[in-house]
This record gives C-alpha cells, structure tokens and sequence, in this order.
C-alpha cells in the first residue's frame, strides 16, 4: 500500500466561499484548523461573485419579525423556521462582524449602512457594497482568516468523507497532481456552496458542481428539498459564452422595469402589487411565460431597463452591471438589456440543526450546501447573509466538539484509490457526459416541469451513470470524480422532484392541479438519504 500525505487537525473545513472561511475563522479560536479548498480561497467560489446584498435588520421602522416573515413567505412555507429565526436574529451582527474587520459598504447620507429594496420583502433591508457586495466580503473574509493560525490547502479537491467508527473521521483529496491527501480530523465542515453547473445555463462559477451534496449523501447523510432550484430572473443572454452570467436583482432594486418586446411592463399580469421586486420564483416564471408565449426579445429573453434612471445612479450603483454590458456593447445607460432565467441556487441541500450539525457524527454543513433555511425559494440577499450567521455557527459547534483520536480506515482509503484507478481505463469523456447531463438538467428539471420530463431525464442520468469515465493522466482524475459528484447531485434533484407532487415555490409541475395554497399544503419536505426517501406529511 502506497503512504499517502496525512494532515492531521482539529476542524477540517472543506470549501473557500464565504461560509467556509467565516466557519474557519471562527474554528480556529478553539484549536488547529485547515481549510482545504478546490480553487484558490477568495477567487472561485459563488460568494466572491455574488452582486446584490445582505439581508439584515438595521433600522428601527425595520424588525426581525418581518424579516422572519418575508423570508418564510418568500419560501412558500417551506422553511425550516428554527432556521430562519437564527437566519434573522443574528444577520445584523454578523455584518457587524464584517465591518469591524475592514468591509466598507455603501453609506447613506446620514453615513449609516445604507439598505435598497429586494423582491418579496416589504423593507429596503439588502445591504450592499454597489454591485461587488460578495467581492468587498471574501477580500474582508480572506484578509481576516490570514491573521489567524488556520492552515490552507488550495487546489485540492476532496472526493470522499472518511468514516472511523460511526463518524465522519476527515477527508480524503487529490492534490492538482492527482495525488491522494488524507485530512483526519475530530470534526469536518462542509461549506463546498452550490451546485447548479448541473444546468446548461447558470450563475455559477466553474467550482458549482455540487460536490457536497455528493460526498455527504454517499456518506450517508440525508438531504432535503434537493428539488427546489431557483432560478434567478435575470441572466445574460448573450454573447453565447456570457449566457446565464448574473444580472444583479439590484438593476431591479435600483428601479429596472421589466418589457417584453412589446415594450409592456408584462408584471401587471403577474404580480400587480410587487411587480419587478416580486420574488424570484414568480418573476422567472413570469420572463419564461412571457418568452415561450411569443414575446421575447431577438435573442431569446425580455428587456431590463434603467434607460430612465439618472446615468449617475447607473453608474455609482451598478458599476459592474455598466462594464459589464459595456463589454458586450450595450451602454445600459441608454439601451436596454437583454435577459432570460439562469440556475442560481439550490434551495435544499444536508439537513442541519441550528447548530450545524448534519445527521452525520462529526460532520457540519453551513452555507448553500445546507438545505432548510430558504424553504422552496430563496429571497435575494439571504444567501449571504446565511454564509455569515451559519459558517459562525458551523465553526463555533465544530471547534467545541470533542476530540476523538484522528484515525482512518485503510480499507476504506484503498477502496477509493481502486475506484479511482479505474478511470484509467475508462472509455467515456467527462466533458461529454457532463454536457449531455446539463442540457437534460435544461429540458426536464427546469422552471416548468411534468412527470414524463423527469423521468426522461431520470433515464439520461441513469444511462450517463452507467458510463465508465475515463482519465487520461492522473490530473484528469479530478475531472473524473467531478462529473461523477454533478451525476450524483442531479440525481437527488431528480429524484427529489419525483417525490414532490405539487407546485410550491421554485418547483412547478405543470401537469398537478392541485386545490391547496402553499399555506395549506398537506406536504413537508422531501428527503433523501442511503436506502431511505420520501416526502413528509403535515397534518392540518
Ligand atoms: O441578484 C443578485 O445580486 C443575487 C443575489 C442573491 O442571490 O442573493
């Protein structure tokens, strides 16, 4: 048997986003911490992309009871509402938290933390730095972490959770060489984000794969909700390689109107009182409705438009928004844009407790990884704010937790090295498999979706994971184990969606007709583990 490199710690952290870092910082205050990250911290990752805000309660007119509301309406009364109560009662001082260390976010004229309105929530609560909110945080974020002791391994891409007697006992990882790493740990944090590169057209960056989802169900560990993906309203539409790329909710919050090619604000028919700044469920339906009814634009989405909003504001306010369109051609103070739903985020995600703990021993999850907090749709703005409250959260349980003699199963550790030497004689490309997988994803798991849809994209995954994927050189094999981590991912989506016979939230199936309200639904979540599903039953 060939000696692999050891790490030993107290916390493992698996993931550099912005709930990774925070649980690290926060673990490091109770004993050795690494953070194992597949990017290099601070650049990959969803949070460092993220434009729009942070949700948190500031103001007096404001109240976390509404904030707990807006979110639980928001989410079709899905939601965990343990969850949501921490979620709101502890983002004001998270964000603290992040201006104590250096953030600077935009300030209103009274040079307090100024707030602009999201959809579905009736106060102006998203806090932003213009539209690089996510950016100011994890430079925050990274710069904080590198005054403390944690100890990080970049470019390392965990592929399995080691057990040792009943618990989570680490992380095994290939290095970019493809060599295996093994980190034996009391406690691992689970804080990989989301995973809806699994769809042709997203937000996420190229690290969106899913892989948490994957390594804590093959583990064991229950998901919930997986079928609840949101797409977000507003994506590029072109050039071909920028589709999907985000187009902040901000543009909406800062005033952007909504025309189909008719040039009529299609809203009113939709969501009259809330219109743009209805939530994000609603609005991409009603731009998908508007494009498959015949009134989209030339390239296939419907306009957005600040043409009548002062190029000042443009231009203070979005400045990415403004470059970015302006690399595309469009002077958005002038024309409009162009824009189409694009996969954003997975609601559901490792079931968790408040305090982080998965149904797992020894293993923690925080950030989009975890699923309970958003219900069946997220509000805009909650995301980052949860990267704060919970990997806070996660890291504080994780650094308290007991220490357990940091141990591994060579069994366990040579069954993966065998798995991993058959990709070399695999015949199949994950490139290929991974873009038949994401145009399948599109067609049948989408905004609107009927039972025949899913069950032929059922049978697309089934066949792709019957496939042998094949590595080239031993730095392929990080390719291999990822499209094996999206296959994996989908599949819980797909199945989730099975098991879900209603429309609530972000999942709509075309083809229920269904006599309840999402108030009244007789449905709770849907749950996956190991060798156990289903959908939970409320009794009214
Ligand atoms: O539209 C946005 O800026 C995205 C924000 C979010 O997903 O929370």
């Amino acid at each position: 048997m060939r000696s692999d490199e050891v790490v030993d710690c107290h916390v493992l952290v698996i993931g550099s986003g912005g709930a990774g870092v925070r649980a690290a910082i926060e673990a490091d205050q109770y004993g050795d911490t690494v953070l194992v990250s597949k990017t290099i911290v601070g650049k990959g990752g969803c949070t460092t992309m993220a434009e729009g805000g942070y949700n948190a309660v500031l103001k007096e007119l404001d109240s976390c009871e509404g904030h707990y509301e807006d979110t639980l309406r928001g989410g079709a009364y899905l939601n965990d509402p343990g969850l949501v109560r921490v979620l709101v009662d502890e983002a004001p001082d998270r964000m603290a938290d992040l201006i104590r260390w250096g953030a600077v976010f935009d300030v209103d004229d009274c040079a307090c933390v100024a707030q602009r309105p999201f959809g579905g929530q009736r106060f102006p609560r998203t806090c932003y730095a213009g539209d690089r909110t996510g950016h100011e945080m994890m430079t925050t974020l990274t710069e904080r972490m590198a005054d403390t002791e944690v100890e990080t391994y970049q470019e390392v891409s965990i592929i399995s959770l080691l057990e040792y007697e009943g618990r989570v006992s680490g992380a095994m990882g290939l290095d970019r060489n493809g060599e295996v790493m093994l980190f034996r740990s009391d406690s691992t944090v689970i804080a990989t984000g989301g995973g809806t590169r699994v769809y042709d057209i997203s937000t996420n960056s190229s690290s969106g794969t899913g892989d948490g989802y994957a390594l804590g169900y093959r583990a064991g560990a229950e998901v919930i909700d997986m079928e609840q993906i949101q797409f977000h309203p507003t994506g590029a539409v072109y050039p071909y390689d920028a589709r999907g790329r985000l187009v902040t909710e901000a543009v909406r919050g800062e005033g952007g109107l909504l025309k189909n090619k008719l040039g009529e604000r299609f809203m009113t028919r939709y969501d009259p009182e809330r219109m743009e700044l209805s939530t994000r469920d609603v609005v991409s339906r009603s731009i998908a409705t508007e494009i498959l009814d015949g009134r989209g634009t030339e390239h296939g989405g419907v306009y957005l438009d600040v043409t009548h909003l002062p190029a000042s504001q443009i231009e203070s306010r979005l400045p990415v928004m403004l470059e970015q369109f302006l690399k595309f051609g469009v002077d958005i103070r002038v024309e409009p844009m162009e824009v189409a739903p694009t996969a954003h985020h997975i609601m559901g995600g490792l079931r968790i407790r408040p305090d982080c703990s998965t149904t797992l021993k020894g293993l923690f999850a925080c950030g989009e990884v975890s699923g309970g907090v958003h219900g069946a749709n997220r509000l805009g703005g909650n995301a980052l704010a949860e990267t704060q409250v919970f990997g806070k959260r996660a890291g504080e349980t994780a650094g308290k937790a007991a220490v357990h003699g940091r141990s591994h199963d060579p069994a366990q550790v040579e069954g993966e090295r065998n798995r991993l030497g058959k990709y070399f004689t695999g015949t199949s490309d994950p490139a290929a498999v991974w873009r038949q997988l994401k145009l399948s994803m599109w067609e049948g798991a989408g905004i609107f979706r009927t039972l025949p849809a899913l069950q032929q994209t059922r049978s697309v995954i089934q066949h792709l994971q019957s496939l042998q994927l094949r590595a080239m050189t031993a730095e392929n094999l990080v390719e291999c184990c990822t499209v094996r981590n999206m296959l994996t991912t989908a599949s819980l989506i797909v199945d989730s969606a099975l098991l879900r016979p209603e429309s609530r939230g972000a999942h709509v199936r075309k083809d229920i007709a269904q006599d309840w309200t999402m108030e009244t639904s007789p449905f709770g979540h849907t749950f996956i583990s190991r060798g156990c599903r289903g959908i939970g039953k409320v009794s009214r």
